[in-house]
């Protein structure tokens, strides 16, 4: 009888560990596609790709560039509003003034995830 009851306790705690891990990747998964529009509206990609150089660098170069930085996130979101050069070469990339504080957040996150699905 005690062994049923703990195989019960142990059957319902991975259940929820499962659903909260389906919850996690699905809300990822959700920011990437919200992402990926912002990313094109805002012409981003007339200047990145996921791995090539265009204009400014691959947004995978930039992943690689911050992956151990924790103060990354608030530069580079300052950067995207403010636009500047100096990180990857003379040419400067444009302000983004219009941006909002979450659209600019959801973006930089999604460039130091490596930009996926932007391809
Ligand atoms: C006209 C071309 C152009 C457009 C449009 C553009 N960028 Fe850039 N971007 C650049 C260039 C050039 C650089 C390199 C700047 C430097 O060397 O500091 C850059 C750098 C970056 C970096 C790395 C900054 C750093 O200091 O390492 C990020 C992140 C970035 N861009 C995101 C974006 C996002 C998000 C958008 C759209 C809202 C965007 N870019 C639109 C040209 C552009």
């Amino acid at each position: 009888m005690r062994n049923e009851f703990r195989e019960a306790i142990l059957k319902l705690f991975l259940l929820v560990a499962l659903s909260l891990f389906l919850s996690l990747t699905a809300h990822a998964a959700t920011d990437d596609v919200k992402a990926i529009a912002l990313a094109k509206q805002n012409a981003c990609l007339g200047c990145h790709a996921l791995d090539k150089k265009i204009v400014g660098p691959s947004f995978q170069a930039v992943a690689k560039k911050y992956a151990n930085d924790p103060s990354a996130i608030v530069f580079l979101k300052n950067k995207i509003i403010k636009g500047g050069s100096g990180s990857w070469g003379v040419v400067p990339m444009p302000a983004n003034p219009k941006l909002s504080d979450a659209d600019v957040s959801l973006l930089t996150s999604w460039i130091l995830r490596g930009a996926p699905s932007a391809n």
